[in-house]
Parts: C-alpha cells; structure tokens; sequence
C-alpha cells in the first residue's frame, strides 16, 4: 500500500512539471566562451587528496580528452561534474550562471550534462530503435512511452540520431544481439536523445576492435560543435586519433595541457603516464 502511495505521488503530472519548471528556467550562459568552470576543487577520501585544488574550463562546443594514470582522480572528475560526488572546497559552474554544486544529480542530467558510463546500459531486450524511444522520456523507467503514439517530429529526432551513430540498417534488431561496440554507440545514442550541452564519456572503447575505435573516434569528433565532451580514455592510441586538446592529470592535479604533439613531448608526462 505504501509503495503504491509513493508511486502515484511520484508519477503526479503537477509535481513533475513543477519540478521540470524550476530547473528549466535555468539558462545556460556560454556569452564568454566556456561552457564548464572548476576552480580550486578538492575531494577527499578518508583523508586522502582525491582532487587536490584543481582548476579546468571547458570551452562551448570543445573536445577535451582527460588522460592520466590510475587513480589520478579522472572519474571522480566526472563524478563531481555530475554531482554524485561533491567536493570538500571549490566551485563547479555549468556557464556563467548555473551552480552545480547547489543541484541534485537529476537536476544536473536534465540542465543538459549527460554521462555515458564504461559499460554500456542498453536494454538488451528491446529493439534498437526502441531504446532510443525510451531514452526520450527522459527516464529510463518510464515504460508508457512505448506505447504511446510518436510524434513526427519524435521520429525525426530518433532517425537522426540513428544515423549519427550509424545504426540505421540495425534500427530493429534487439540491442542484446549488437557487438560490445554497437552497444556503446546505442548508449551514446540514448545520451543524444537528450540533446546534452555536454557529454562527459568514461573510457568508451576499452574492449573494442581497432575498426570499433575508429568509427567511434569519428563518432565522437562529430559531435563536438553542437555538443561539448570531456572524454576520460586510457587508451593513447586512441586519443592520438582524436587530436583535440588533452589534459593530463595527476595525483588530483593538471600536470599538463594542450595539444597532444605537445603532451607527448612533456618529460613529466612521460615519466608519470606515458612510461608507465
Ligand atoms: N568512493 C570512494 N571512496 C574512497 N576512495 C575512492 C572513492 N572513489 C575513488 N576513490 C579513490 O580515489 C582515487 C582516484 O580514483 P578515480 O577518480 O577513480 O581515478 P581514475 O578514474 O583516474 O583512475 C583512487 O585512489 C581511488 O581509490
Ligand atoms: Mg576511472
């Protein structure tokens, strides 16, 4: 009885456009360039420097690869961005206006900051294109939605994001069939179906092929411009593919940044990562 009471309160339209509503006002300020300001965070863990006074921007509509040995505090990053962890001192703001630090991890997801996690989370008993249906909610339990009728303009959204991840020819095929690959650009794809401002990606080709890595470097370059990223990749190779402007992190600091000719060549960064 008490479950069902907390299940229709929680499912009450009033309640959900009233919440929605607060958090929508919030408008993302991008007018001086960035999209992500951290300055001087630190995270602790029992007493241990996690992130230790770190300062990272991120412009609009950049790429930005995070590397560094383990440990050096690359996805509790993450997680403070998206507030499953937060921080002992500093400040996160997501533009110039909005305050990371005073919104819940639901209200962080819907301001527009999506998280793709290592393994991937499809629901592998459901099509392809039906994933991406479910993904629209907004609310990966809202079931309702595969039965409800889709708009044309739905449609439209799901067919390109298909085609941004190149799964069109496997839009109806059920997602526990796809390669370990194809799962991950379904799970980037159920992210786009959110249309993110920006994307923190954990590590996505670890247990793919070389074509996988790829595709998926291509994937990911593609989409910066209409969205930012930050991806985390152990992987050197991969990231060389990518180019864009790397950070380096060590022990919770920024050891190194810049382009990745340049990082390569950073005798710290040889001696802590790339030697390693
Ligand atoms: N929830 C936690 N509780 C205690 N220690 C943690 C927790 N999360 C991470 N750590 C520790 O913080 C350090 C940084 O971890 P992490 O951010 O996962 O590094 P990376 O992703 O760069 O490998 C590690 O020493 C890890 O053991
Ligand atoms: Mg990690």
């Amino acid at each position: 009885m008490k479950v069902l009471t907390q299940f229709r309160k929680s499912m009450r339209r009033d309640r959900q456009f009233g919440f929605m509503r607060s958090v929508e006002d919030l408008e993302l300020d991008i007018s001086h360039g960035a999209i992500l300001y951290l300055e001087n965070l630190c995270v602790s863990f029992d007493g241990f420097k996690v992130i230790d006074n770190l300062d990272f921007y991120l412009d609009a509509g950049e790429l930005r690869c995070v590397i560094g040995p383990n440990g050096a505090g690359k996805t509790t990053l993450m997680d403070v961005i998206t507030g499953r962890t937060r921080p002992d001192c500093g400040s996160a703001y997501f533009g110039m206006e909005i305050d990371l630090l005073r919104l819940s991890e639901s209200e962080i997801a819907q301001v527009g900051i999506g998280r793709k996690f290592q393994q991937p989370t499809v629901f592998e008993h459901h099509r392809v294109y039906e994933n991406l249906e479910l993904a629209m909610a907004g609310n990966k339990r809202v079931f309702p939605t595969l039965f409800a009728r889709l708009s044309g303009e739905q449609r439209d959204r799901i067919d390109e994001v298909l085609g941004i991840v190149g799964l069109e020819a496997l839009a109806y095929r059920t997602a526990g069939a796809l390669s370990h690959g194809q799962k991950q650009w379904l799970e980037i794809g159920m992210l786009l179906m959110q249309d993110p401002h920006l994307l923190l990606v954990d590590e996505p080709v670890t247990g793919m092929t070389h074509q996988e890595m790829d595709r998926t470097a291509e994937l990911l370059t593609s989409l910066a411009g209409r969205h930012s990223l930050i991806l985390v990749e152990h992987d050197m190779d991969f990231v060389r593919s990518i180019a864009e402007r790397v950070t380096v992190l060590h022990q919770g600091r920024v050891l190194a940044e810049g382009p990745m000719d340049k990082i390569q060549q950073d005798p710290r960064v040889v001696e802590v990562y790339l030697g390693e």
